[in-house]
């Protein structure tokens, strides 16, 4: 695979330092995006934070404001686009450089807008133009030049940004980008270009770094993230297999080897690439979380074949029962589009279907958001919006009748925890989550944060679960 040699553009990064030297430059940043937009924005701060700037968590203190923005849905636009009004008087006041990346950049309609109605925004890059911001910022600061760096390139892949990550025990590794897909209601091919694989040995040495750095629970990210080096085998792309890995499957087994890791996660996997050695490997593999993403998006197989989805409801639910029948204690979350063009009443009936037979964790639900450009926003018998957010609202309704059921079978086992921090709500209690992804709230010392600990569970509270370690039982003899 191609992977883009970024020397010259990494070298603007001592130059845009030395303009900046002395001069003590706050930047902002706002994430408008999923978890692999949050991670862009980790190296877009690393980058940042190499050229001298100092993060600030308010806008108006900044000398550089940068928004990653997102395009899946259509509020994302409305909530944009005002945000870059409120930085135009700051920009009149201090001199403020604006820079605006990410998905919605990608999208031809938005930069004309930007172009002709926001003109002083300074520097616009795109997904797959990350790489250059330290050159952009230089041309911004040095030639006050407007900056429109956007590119379509397909299959390059980026290595040795830096990065400034977010959180100390748990970390995102991006493992895949772009999406062959096509789901028709959604934008993310269009703006994230075609999938292309990491190749494995920058991955699990990124991993073994985070271990060496404390780091306990990692996230394997990608649009498409069970699907992990699929493209390159199909097309003979070449790739190095290190470590045995040559798939998704044997990338989980090979980050289960490594020390110190506790914790693995991964989003967002699709269930047409759920192949059996997948499902092995997370059974096989005691650092795998038998949490299971598995969005659904529909549970009618009619409004399934028009979304593009390449599954039926009944085999989407025998993949559920397979990976039951498979994987002691395995429990799922999903995600749901509700008012899809054609999307009877009946249909409708079809989801709540499947929500009731899976009894999900959780469920990430959504109105369905015309999107300009995808065959979805041309089809005919769109919903109307009345009709979507009743259903929106019946099928909520439904979830969070299931939430205490779901809690139920909680209550009295063992659960390993990786202790987060103080609870907010109650400052003398901690908290942290479960394998599952539940919240467990619990009695203990600050020294165990960051730690995983084993933990009853006493009892169920709706958003969250309580429970009790040996230290407490202790303490109360
Ligand atoms: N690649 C991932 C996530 C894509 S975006 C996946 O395939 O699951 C995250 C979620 O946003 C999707 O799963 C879908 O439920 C929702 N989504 C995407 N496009 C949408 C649209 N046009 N309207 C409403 N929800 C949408
Ligand atoms: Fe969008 Fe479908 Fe690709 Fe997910 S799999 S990013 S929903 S096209
Ligand atoms: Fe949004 Fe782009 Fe992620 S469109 S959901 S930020 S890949």
């Amino acid at each position: 695979m191609q992977v883009a040699n970024i020397e010259e553009e990494l070298a603007y990064i001592e130059k845009v330092k030395q303009i900046n030297e002395n001069k003590k430059l706050k930047y902002y940043i706002l994430t408008m995006g999923c978890q692999l937009n949050e991670n862009d924005s980790e190296k877009i701060a690393g980058m940042l934070e190499k050229m001298n700037y100092v993060r600030t968590k308010e806008m108006k203190e900044a000398d550089l404001v940068v928004f990653n923005t997102c395009c899946v849905r259509e509020n994302a636009e409305e909530k944009l686009f005002g945000k870059v009004g409120e930085v135009k008087k700051q920009k009149e006041e201090k001199g403020t450089i604006l820079a605006i990346g990410g998905c919605m950049m990608q999208e031809e309609h938005i930069i004309k807008k930007l172009k002709q109605s926001y003109p002083y925004v300074d520097i616009i890059f795109g997904t797959h133009t990350l790489h250059k911001l330290p050159c952009d910022l230089y041309k911004a600061l040095k030639e006050n030049k407007k900056i429109r760096n956007i590119l379509d390139i397909e299959g390059q892949i980026i290595e040795g940004l830096p990065i400034t990550r977010d959180d100390k025990t748990r970390a995102s590794v991006t493992i895949m980008n772009g999406c062959n897909n096509f789901c028709s209601y959604c934008i993310v091919p269009y703006v994230r270009g075609r999938e292309r694989s990491r190749n494995p040995k920058d991955i699990l040495e990124e991993i073994k770094d985070l271990a060496k750095q404390g780091y306990k629970e990692i996230t394997l990210l990608g649009q498409n993230v069970n699907s992990y080096l699929r493209v390159e085998k199909e097309k003979q792309i070449a790739f190095e297999e290190y470590e045995g890995v040559n798939s998704f499957a044997t990338l989980l087994r090979a980050v289960n080897k490594i020390e110190g890791i506790e914790r693995i996660r991964f989003v967002s996997p699709h269930p047409k690439d759920f192949t059996d050695d997948v499902i092995e490997a997370i059974k096989d593999c005691e650092k795998v979380c038998k949490l299971i993403h598995l969005p659904l998006q529909a549970g009618s197989t009619k409004v399934l074949k028009e979304m593009n989805r390449k599954y039926t409801k009944e085999q989407y639910l025998s993949l559920v029962e397979k990976m039951k029948n498979r994987i002691p204690n395995v429990v799922f979350t999903t995600d749901i589009i509700v008012g899809f063009p054609n999307e009877t009443e009946e249909d409708f009936e079809d989801t709540l279907d499947v929500v009731r037979k899976v009894k999900f964790e959780q469920v990430f639900m959504f109105i369905y958001s015309r999107r300009v450009g995808t065959p979805g926003d041309r089809m005919e018998n769109q919903i109307p919006e009345e009709i979507k957010h009743k259903r929106f609202d019946r099928l909520k309704e439904l979830v969070e009748s299931q939430i205490e059921e779901n809690n139920q079978k909680y209550i009295g086992t063992t659960q390993k925890v990786m202790v987060e921090g103080i609870s907010k709500n109650n400052p003398n209690m901690l908290t942290g989550r479960t394998d599952s992804n539940k919240v467990v709230v619990f009695e203990g010392d600050k020294s165990l944060i960051g730690t995983m600990q084993e933990l009853e569970i006493i009892s169920e509270h709706k958003w969250y679960l309580k429970g009790s370690g040996v230290w407490s039982q202790i303490s109360s003899k």
